[in-house]
This record gives C-alpha cells, sequence and structure tokens, in this order.
C-alpha cells in the first residue's frame, strides 16, 4: 500500500504530548488502578494545579473529566481481559503507554502473557527505569521506543512488532493518544497497523476516541475543553468522526476487517461505574484483523 503523506502540521515531532501521560497517571493512581511508582511528582502537581478547572466543569458543566477517564480505561481494561480468556491471547504490545499501570497489573492477573509496552523514546525510557527499578521489568515484560509517526527505522512498528511472535494472536492497545493527532494521520497510523497485524493467526486492536458529538447536550463546553487540552499540551486535540458508523466505516476503509465500537454507557457492569448525569464522550473502538 503506498505510504499518504503527513501533512504538514504534523510532520514535527509529538515530544510535547508526553508530560499528559504524568497527569493520567497520577488518576490511575488516584482511583486505586496502580501502585505509588506509577505516580509522579509532576503528575501530583499537575492534577492539584487542574482541580480547579476539573471541578468547574463537574459543578457547572456536569462534564466529570476524570470519569471520563475511568470510563475508557476500565471499558479497555475489560475488553482486553475478554479477549485473553477467549482467544488464549498471550502477547500484548501496549503503544503511548506513558505510565499507565495496565502492563503491571495484567502481567500479575495472567502470569503467561507477554506485555511489551512502547513510547516515544524519551518516555519509554523513564517507564523501563520505573519498572527496572521495582524488579518489574523481565522478558514478559518489556518496554521498547516507537513513534508513531515513522514511517522506517528503529522507531516504526515495523520495528516495534518484529520483536513479536508472529505465531501467536496479538492484542494492541493505545490509550489517550489518537486525539491529540489530525485525522489523516490517524488514519495513516490505522493503515500502517493493520498491515502489520495482517501477520499474525489473530490480530484484535483496542484504542478509545473522542467523536464530534454535535448533538451532546454540553457540546459547546466540550469545545471549550478541548481547547483547554490543545493549550495544556501545546498542540492541539481533535474530534474526530460525529457517529459510531463513521468510526466503524473509516476502521474498515484503513484495512481491519470488523470494527466494534462501544459506548461506555452501555457496558455498565464491565465497569463498575455508578451511572453518570451525562451521556459519555468517549467511545472505545475493538478492531479486528
Ligand atoms: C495522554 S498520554 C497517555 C498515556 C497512557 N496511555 C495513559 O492513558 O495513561 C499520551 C502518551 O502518548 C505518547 N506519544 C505521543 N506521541 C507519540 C508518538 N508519536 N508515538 C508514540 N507515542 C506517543 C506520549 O509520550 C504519552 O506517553
Amino acid at each position: 500500500m503506498p505510504s499518504i503523506p503527513l501533512p504538514a502540521t504534523s510532520r514535527r515531532e509529538s515530544a510535547h504530548i508526553s508530560p499528559s501521560a504524568h497527569y493520567t497517571g497520577f488518576v490511575w493512581f488516584r482511583h486505586g488502578l496502580s501502585e505509588a511508582p506509577f505516580a509522579s511528582d509532576f503528575g501530583r502537581f499537575a492534577h492539584r494545579v487542574l482541580r480547579p478547572v476539573t471541578w468547574g466543569a463537574r459543578r457547572f458543566f456536569g462534564l466529570d473529566i476524570e470519569r471520563f477517564l475511568l470510563q475508557r480505561h476500565l471499558l479497555i481494561d475489560a475488553r482486553l481481559e475478554q479477549t485473553i480468556a477467549r482467544d488464549g491471547v498471550t502477547q500484548v504490545v501496549e503503544i503511548a503507554c506513558g505510565l499507565s499501570p495496565r502492563g503491571r497489573r495484567m502481567r500479575k492477573q495472567y502470569p503467561q502473557l507477554t506485555y511489551v509496552e512502547a513510547d516515544l523514546p524519551e518516555m519509554a525510557s523513564s517507564k523501563r527505569e520505573l519498572l527496572r527499578v521495582q524488579g518489574w521489568l523481565g522478558p514478559r515484560h518489556r518496554v521498547e521506543a516507537v513513534d508513531i509517526l515513522a514511517d522506517s527505522g528503529e522507531l516504526s512498528l515495523s520495528a516495534l512488532f518484529a520483536g513479536l511472535d508472529r505465531s501467536k494472536p496479538v492484542v494492541v492497545i493505545t490509550e489517550g493518544l489518537l486525539n491529540y493527532f489530525e485525522r489523516p494521520v490517524v488514519e495513516r497510523f490505522w493503515r500502517a497497523l493493520a498491515q502489520q497485524l495482517q501477520a499474525f493467526p489473530a490480530a484484535t486492536y483496542l484504542t478509545e476516541l473522542y467523536p464530534d458529538l454535535t448533538e451532546h447536550p454540553r457540546y459547546r463546553q466540550l469545545r471549550w475543553g478541548v481547547w483547554l487540552i490543545g493549550k495544556l499540551t501545546r498542540g492541539g486535540y481533535p474530534l474526530h468522526y460525529q457517529t459510531e458508523a463513521a468510526i466503524a466505516e473509516a476502521g474498515k476503509t484503513c484495512g481491519f476487517r470488523a470494527v466494534q465500537v462501544l459506548n461506555p454507557d452501555q457496558q455498565p457492569a464491565a465497569l463498575g461505574l455508578p451511572r453518570g448525569p451525562l451521556a459519555s464522550l468517549v467511545r472505545i473502538v475493538e478492531a479486528r484483523c
């Protein structure tokens, strides 16, 4: 498949996104999903500084940012566990892992798993060091450097996937990554990923996406929140696709055989979260090759 050139605006590096991993890392810790080493001082500080903003969004607009984060994290966990149980998956690759504790939790729960975490070189090296110091790093739990914008070379997807066992099924996860990029970049990544996944007997890709839900009762406030995330991360936070059908269609066009789009509001049992006052803003995409 010919490579589609990146738009000029996304050809630059995306390292400005990495600090946001400290914020979400602290959120997972705060809600009992991770252990203390994953909560960085910067994450704690960022959470404290942003508290008035998240409080105001919740109090005045009913927009509970941490609830949306938990919805995405827990639903990805639930689908991953289901895939491990149903398909006997023994290898997982989590791209843009940041300070997510999922690898650690899943390795504890399913010792048969090989869990490869991956992120931009600097973040990957911090995560590797974190796991090493705790004695959690090993041949079955490693951290690699990757850049989803790299077409070739040691940071490319093909270099990352070269280290996997192609005779066994695989699950790939990205969380908190796609909405930092414009849609052509997202679709270019999906195409490259789908191409890599063809080499495995079965492959599942799990991700979250914040669609452009123009009918949502808090759409105007949401646009303001999205603008703020863009400012804080010195980039942008574009919302993609207006319907679940459009997301599924795009996934199939990019090379996935089947694409399911899940609304966390319709999966309460999987999440163990009380129902919120507002319709969810996030969707989980489960795509198969
Ligand atoms: C919001 S954080 C999400 C971290 C983690 N997945 C979570 O949910 O807590 C975004 C992550 O994407 C990573 N990232 C940004 N650009 C990337 C790229 N081009 N390739 C791979 N990872 C990237 C950042 O370094 C950062 O760790």
